[in-house]
């Protein structure tokens, strides 16, 4: 899709006696190509990976993962069906009598490694991890390879420490877990799955997303030399229906959900009824809210990390910029002076700040929210960067002019489109930021503590940042109120949802 903004309509010529326009950044240079070129180390084939082994699946089939910055096959993902999965939980099952029964310090060593030999490879993990799923390379070597490591080793610390859990009562694990995982932070979202989870002595079943499964798969392998019991760690590869038989089967105690709320809600009306623990972490619309005492420059810089960071398929991505009225066109102009600078391409460059959309379905659902926005009668501003002509790439966009009953301002587009809407008083802040099905996280900017704290209290969402934005740590919790979700992920509230107490 392209769409003419005044932006593409850049004027060439300067007429005398008119302001010279403001020198961009970005018009000016040309950043040669800076390629990563470390190995991936990929295989053609991933077999599933049951009982401490790569095995082919019982169905017999194979689906291709496809680099979304060129559409080109990376590999074939082997396709799970009932069977392979029930040999996964069988599996998981002998895992859980060795594994429940290990002391913590024991366990603690083998969580310990994982973080160690994803450290050793973490380069080539971010290359693949890039390469699987668009997102820029400097994201994936900066963020999504540490952080994971960093969730290894802050559960690896907790596992001899379980009495600290749940203070004055004794805790222990709930048998095997089913998981499903989604495609934005393959690798990440694996290691908030899993880490907790093993601390604590359960066995798993975790199914990836069918977009992104390689560095699950990769990752298999570090489970393979760090030298685990056999069955504690199972992977399962496929689509919906794949993860539908993980979270449905009778041998999941526990399931663990992370993706859409639509797919959510359908996991939960399967499961009514079933006694079955369930955490579920679904979409998010979140709140990015900048007061007129805040330090503008830095806001800017928060509002394009809340949007941009990884093509805005975050589901805490600050979605919904809401502006103090008298500072609202000063940072709107700040805002698009800044989007001009922002590199959109090969997620491989070292420059490159916007790397490909997912996959071609994410890309259309962009496309139509979009297209909704301006048939609402939002006001559309993108840059005029190009774009490469193979693969899924969409230009970070800002709608202003918005209002709250457009679909941009209500429905979670989970791509690098901003809304923005203006307030007048804190309470509007308040009650625009609330009025919303989701509860994940917020942002607030101003400089007065006091507004800090009043609006952390006032604001219904799991997660409220401020003067910053997107920043994660392993041992906070993280998880939504409302449709965004039930249970904690990280810290110790986290690991409440992987025992029972005793
Ligand atoms: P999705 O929710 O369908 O996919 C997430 C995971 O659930 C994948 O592993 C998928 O195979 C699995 N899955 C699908 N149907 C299932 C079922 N019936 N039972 C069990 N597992 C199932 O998300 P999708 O279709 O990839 O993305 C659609 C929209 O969802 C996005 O545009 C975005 O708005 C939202 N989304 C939000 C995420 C978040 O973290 N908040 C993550 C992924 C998507
Ligand atoms: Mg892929």
């Amino acid at each position: 899709m392209s769409i003419l903004t005044s932006e593409n309509k850049r004027p060439t010529k300067r007429s005398a006696g008119r302001p010279l326009p403001e020198l961009i950044f970005g018009d000016l240079w040309e950043f040669d190509p800076a390629p990563e070129t470390a190995d991936p180390k990929l295989k053609p084939r991933y077999d599933l990976f049951i009982g401490g082994r790569f095995v082919a699946p019982v169905s017999g089939k194979y689906f291709d993962s496809i680099n979304p910055a060129n559409e080109t096959k990376l590999a074939e993902i082997a396709q799970a069906n009932a069977a392979d999965v029930d040999a996964a939980y069988a599996a998981a099952q002998k895992g859980f009598a060795v594994w429940s029964k290990l002391p913590g310090k024991e366990r603690a060593k083998y969580i310990y490694r994982l973080a160690r030999l994803l450290q050793d490879r973490a380069r080539e993990f971010a290359v693949a991890e890039t390469m699987d799923g668009g997102k820029p390379i400097k994201e994936s070597r900066d963020f999504d390879v540490p952080m994971a490591a960093a969730h290894f080793f802050y559960h690896a610390g907790w596992a001899d420490k379980l009495e600290y859990v749940a203070p004055g009562r004794k805790v222990a694990p709930l048998g095997v877990v089913g998981q499903v995982i989604p495609w934005n932070f393959p690798l990440l979202m694996m290691a908030w799955k899993l880490a907790p989870a093993l601390a604590m002595g359960n066995t798993i079943v975790i199914k990836p997303a069918e977009t992104t499964s390689v560095t699950a798969l990769k990752f298999a392998e570090i489970v393979q030399d760090a030298g685990f019991p056999a069955g504690v760690v199972n992977i399962v590869t496929g689509f919906g229906d794949t993860g539908a038989a993980v979270l449905n089967h009778p041998a999941a105690v526990k399931v663990a959900f992370t993706g859409s709320t639509e797919v959510g809600k359908i996991i939960m009306r399967s499961l009514a009824g079933t006694d079955k623990k369930m955490t579920m972490e679904l979409g998010g619309k979140a709140a990015n809210i900048v007061f007129d005492d805040a330090p503008l420059d830095q806001a800017v810089e928060g509002i394009v990390n809340g949007i941009f960071f990884n093509q805005g398929h975050v589901c805490c991505a600050g979605s919904r910029l809401l502006v103090h009225e008298p500072v609202a066109a000063a940072v709107l102009a700040k805002l698009k002076t800044r989007i001009r600078t922002l590199r959109v391409g090969d997620p491989l460059d070292k420059n490159t700040d916007i790397g490909a959309i997912n996959s071609r379905e994410q890309l259309t659902r962009i496309e139509k929210l979009v297209a909704s926005g301006v048939k609402e009668g939002a006001d559309m501003f993108q840059p005029a960067c190009k774009l490469p002509t193979k693969g899924y790439y969409f230009r970070p966009t800002v709608f202003s002019g918005v209002s709250m009953s457009h679909r941009i301002a209500r429905e979670e587009i989970f791509g690098p489109v901003l809304s923005v809407l203006t307030f007048r008083t804190l309470d509007e802040a308040v009650e625009k930021a609330n009025n919303t099905a989701y509860g994940l996280s917020a942002g607030v900017w101003t400089d007065k503590g006091s507004r800090i704290l009043k609006m952390s209290t006032e604001l219904k969402a799991g997660v409220v940042w401020a003067n910053t934005y997107n920043k994660f740590d392993p041992t906070s919790p993280f998880g939504g109120y409302k449709e965004s979700g039930f249970g904690r992920e990280g810290g110790r509230q986290g690991l409440l949802d992987y025992c029972k107490l005793v």
